[in-house]
């Protein structure tokens, strides 16, 4: 089985589909997805910091120039709000941008909510194993980063269901070649999730909190640098980055521990080893699988020249998973000491969530395995959500 994101077999275990790539060579040209794949961990790393590549070539050149069509007009909501994101701005508007947002997210805030996340943490994972179990995804993975990053943004309680269906259906355009029916979702979702923040912005410009979405107004406002698109555009990222990527990484952590009971077992005894072992989980099944690049100048990887024009798709589940900079790859090692995982990206798109995520995935594991005398075990085999990009399970049901 080769290289195949619309083949659940492939999405179920893309790693064997990797080793192939990367005997392959340096870059294997899909025709399946028309991008240039990229295998290995040294390309994907140095890639990440290549200046000749970009999330986007709006910043130098118009679709035509680059030779892209236009994406079709009624799908404008989603491209105006997706394209003036920090994710999708590129310099100098990224680092103007991201000055900001990263003036607002200072690792002070993040360090400031670790008790209140770890409280919440403890009582969802009380709450779980006071029911005998369940459902993780829905009853631990979801609610908790969901709850953390409504709570810093300054989403109201009552309007927090609403945050999961807008993100849900905005990230199905992150997949690959996305269909009709998700974009119309996606446009949708844009809309509605755009003027739902347009109307809080305003509500706080007028009584400003002690939260994010204040302090992007005063940054706006004292400096006039950030436009009300680019802070709605930030928003909308925080809040679908904060809930996608910790919920899957949760949950498929989670099945990798019952896949390997003894480390789990070993891990339950030594609690201070958890923060080697998240970042263990996070290297071993990547949540997010790959992350497109456009060539903005000719690069050349390998033997391949790559033109001006053309999509490279780096593949971080390999890169992860690369013998040539892990020992022992397709192994868990939860102690593994020598980590440098490419998980949160690398150069100027690293991800500004990284220390919250890591908060929330330590105060989840932590908390359910502290609570869980006896231990948890799990009920059937998981399967795989549709989706490759955004890679995770539809459930986790186990017992205790
Ligand atoms: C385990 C959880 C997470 C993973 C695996 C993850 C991964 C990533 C990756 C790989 C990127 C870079 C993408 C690229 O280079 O194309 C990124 C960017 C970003 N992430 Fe995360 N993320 C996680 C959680 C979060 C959280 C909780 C937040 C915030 C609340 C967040 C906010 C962001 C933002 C704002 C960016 C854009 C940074 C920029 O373009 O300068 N992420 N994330």
């Amino acid at each position: 089985m080769g290289f195949d994101p619309w083949d659940a077999a492939f999405v179920a275990d893309p790693y064997p589909a990797y080793r192939e790539l990367r005997e392959q060579g340096r870059a294997v040209w899909s025709p399946a997805t028309g991008q240039w794949l990229v295998p290995h961990y040294a390309d994907v790393s140095a890639l990440l910091r290549d200046r000749r590549l970009g999330r986007t070539y709006l910043h130098r050149f118009t679709h035509e120039e680059f030779g892209q069509q236009a994406p079709p007009p009624e799908h404008e909501p989603f491209h105006v709000l997706n394209g003036n994101g920090l994710l999708d701005l590129e310099d100098p508007a990224h680092a103007r941008v991201r000055r900001l947002v990263a003036k607002a997210f200072t690792p002070r805030t993040v360090e400031r909510l670790a008790p209140a996340v770890e409280r919440l943490a403890g009582e969802l994972a009380g709450a779980f194993l006071a029911e005998g179990g369940g459902d993780l995804l829905t009853a631990v993975a979801e609610p908790l980063p969901v709850a953390v990053i409504a709570e810093l943004l300054g989403i109201p309680e009552s309007d927090r269901a609403l945050l999961r269906p807008w993100s849900a259906d905005i990230c199905g355009m992150f997949e690959l070649r996305p269909d009709e029916e998700t974009a119309r979702r996606a446009v949708r979702a844009s809309v509605e999730f755009s003027d739902y923040l347009r109307a809080l912005i305003a509500e706080r410009r007028r009584l400003p909190g002690a939260d994010l979405i204040s302090a992007l107004i005063a940054a706006h406002d004292e400096e006039g640098r950030l436009s009300e698109q680019e802070m709605i555009s930030t928003c909308v990222l925080l809040l679908n980055a904060g809930h996608e990527a910790t919920v899957n990484t949760t949950v498929n952590g989670w099945w990798a521990l019952f896949r390997n009971p003894a480390q789990l077992d070993d891990l339950r005894r030594r609690p201070e080893k958890l923060s080697t072992a998240v970042d263990e989980l996070m290297r071993y099944d990547t949540p997010l699988q790959m992350f497109e690049r456009w060539v903005l100048d000719e690069i050349r990887i390998g033997d391949s020249v790559i033109p001006r024009g053309a999509e490279v798709a780096l593949l971080f589940g390999s890169a992860n998973r690369d013998p040539a900079r892990f020992e022992n790859p397709d192994a868990l090692d939860l102690v593994r000491a020598d980590n440098p995982h490419l998980t949160f990206g690398a150069g100027i798109h690293y991800c500004l969530g990284a220390p919250l995520a890591r908060l929330e995935l330590g105060a989840s594991f932590g908390a359910l395995l502290a609570a869980g005398v006896p231990p948890l075990r799990l009920v059937e085999e998981p399967q795989w959500r549709d989706g490759y990009v955004i890679r995770g399970l539809r459930e986790l049901l186990v017992a205790c």
